[in-house]
């Protein structure tokens, strides 16, 4: 999709869209139009009982003197609480109503209506950043173009007085949120094409964008002694990896770096504790956590983020085979630390135990932040629409949380506690991988991870429920959701750059 920023005017488009508050006040260009057209859009408003409240909208046909076909209104509800969320949530419903009606060409009247606090510049680039997160489509497989579901939307002229500065604004959120569409890529890939190798294949393309692209593979790691990790991907007929992306943005190339770990599971059967079928093609997006690191790099390096960024990604598939490792099995982390591998479905903590010592042993990093598709039991606790979070460091969780509220990924925290860490001590090692009691299933797997920190501030963000939906969303189409690319690209900017 093509979106340009331009000066509030009469384009040439085939419809014209209108924000309204509630009290259906027009302003600006939104006036203009209603001028113009003799007070027909005041008027369509009024009679179709539209009040102005989110969520709501109308069409009117346009009058004679338009170029455009329609002008559609869209309720925006109480002016004075529309921020960078409702903006972003309004482009998200414009994409969603112009692909029902197959328009191709539109204009926004992008002015914050009186009593926005939103400065114009951020409301006019929120909504450009709604409209095409919405329109994301993954169509590689489709040999038949089914046109009723392709967004329509070819292109969007956005209406602002606050140029250049707009433009600016967009240019950094369109990189973000090409970001987010390369970790929906990969996560909406199926697992036969996107094994490790392939996913490595695929962020090593990063490499033009000026990141650092490393890639181990099994011989590597087994130096390494990567005992936990390798366990996982014994069973498959695909080659581990683990790959290390660094961005040196920060002036100092040598200044401490933050760090994101991703869970890169590209498929996981449950291994020799087998899964059910039902559902089990779901497990294609075991990978999720992988997916939004690479995404989150992809995303930095596209906007030139002044900071030190390093992602490491952990991709294995788990598969049952008869080289696959057994439930009761014993193997040795890269930290030395022993684990009984109970049940061989509860790979991603494997996986992440030893990404997360190489990463903090490597790096030395301010913090590590993981991400995973960890357990079914956060789906359970908070559904879809948010994340777990567990963390070492009140700051670090404080701040996710405050960001998660900015970019509408929000996130809960969990406890982490010595009476649930102790549940995992093993009889013959020195942890087992699932905790012997039933409950607190996604806090007995924070606490794993956590042994792997080594006392580096950390955070994990479960993203089980929020890293695909089942159903639309205001700004993601039902599928891979790329949850985790803004509100760590958002972290990195508001608290780690430029100082
Ligand atoms: N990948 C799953 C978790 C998962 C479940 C992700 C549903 C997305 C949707 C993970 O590897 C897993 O199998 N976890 C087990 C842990 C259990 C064996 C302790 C689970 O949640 O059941
Ligand atoms: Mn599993
Ligand atoms: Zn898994």
């Amino acid at each position: 999709m093509n979106i340009t920023f331009s000066k509030p005017g009469f384009p040439k488009v085939s419809a014209l869209l209108v924000p309204v508050p509630s009290g259906r006040k027009l302003s600006g260009i939104a006036a203009e139009w209603d001028k113009k057209s003799g007070g027909a859009i005041a008027k369509a408003a009024k009679a179709a009982d539209f009040s102005g409240d989110s969520g709501q909208s109308v069409e009117v046909l346009a009058p004679q003197g338009f170029t455009a076909d329609r002008i559609l209104l869209f309720g925006i509800g109480d002016p004075a609480k529309v921020g960078e969320k409702e903006a972003r949530s309004l482009g998200g419903r414009i994409t969603a109503r112009l692909s029902s009606l197959g328009v191709k060409t539109a204009a926004v009247a992008a002015e914050p209506p009186a009593k926005v606090k939103l400065p114009a510049e951020d409301f006019a680039a929120a909504v450009a950043e709604g409209v095409l997160l919405r329109s994301y489509r993954f169509d590689v497989y489709r040999t038949k173009a089914s046109k009723g579901k392709k967004p329509s939307l070819e292109k969007l002229t956005v209406m602002t007085d606050a140029l250049p500065k707009a433009r600016s604004r967009w240019a950094a959120r369109r990189s973000v949120t090409e970001g987010v569409f390369f970790a929906r890529d990969l996560v909406s890939e199926p697992a036969n094409v996107l094994y490790p190798k392939e996913f490595a294949t695929r962020a090593k393309s990063l490499t033009k964008l000026g990141v650092k692209v490393e890639v181990l593979g099994e011989k590597q790691m087994e130096r390494l002694g990567m005992g936990s990790l390798l366990g996982v991907g014994r069973g498959s007929q695909h080659e581990s990896q683990l790959v290390v992306m660094q961005w040196l943005g920060a002036s100092n190339k040598k200044a401490q770096p933050v760090a994101f770990i991703g869970k890169g599971v590209t498929f996981d059967t449950g291994g020799i504790s087998l899964k059910p079928s039902a559902g089990m093609g779901e497990m294609k997006y075991d990978m999720g956590g992988a997916g939004t690191v690479t995404g989150l790099m992809h995303a930095l390096a596209g906007r030139k983020a002044k900071a030190n960024v390093i992602g490491i990604i952990g991709l294995v598939e788990n598969m049952p085979d008869g080289t696959a490792q057994r439930p009761g099995d014993v193997v040795t982390s890269m930290s030395g630390q022993t684990i009984e591998v109970l049940n061989t479905d509860a790979e991603g903590r494997l996986v992440l135990a030893d990404a997360l010592w190489y990463c903090q042993n490597r790096f030395k990093p301010k913090f590590m932040i993981d991400l995973a598709t960890l357990t079914g039991a956060i789906i359970i606790s908070l559904g879809t629409h948010k994340a777990g979070l567990f963390a070492s460091n009140d700051e670090l969780a404080d701040r996710l949380f405050e960001t998660g509220n900015k970019v509408d990924e929000t996130v809960w925290r969990l406890p982490l506690e010595d009476t649930y860490d102790r549940t995992i001590n093993s009889q013959i090692a020195d942890m087992q991988n699932i905790s012997d009691g039933r409950g607190a299933g996604s806090i007995t797997a924070a606490q794993f991870l956590q042994r792997f920190t080594n006392k580096v501030p950390w955070a994990h963000l479960d993203i089980a429920g929020t890293a695909w939906t089942k159903a639309d969303k205001p700004l993601c189409p039902k599928g891979a959701t790329g949850f985790g690319v803004r509100l760590l690209d958002r972290l990195v900017s508001d608290y780690y750059e430029g100082r």
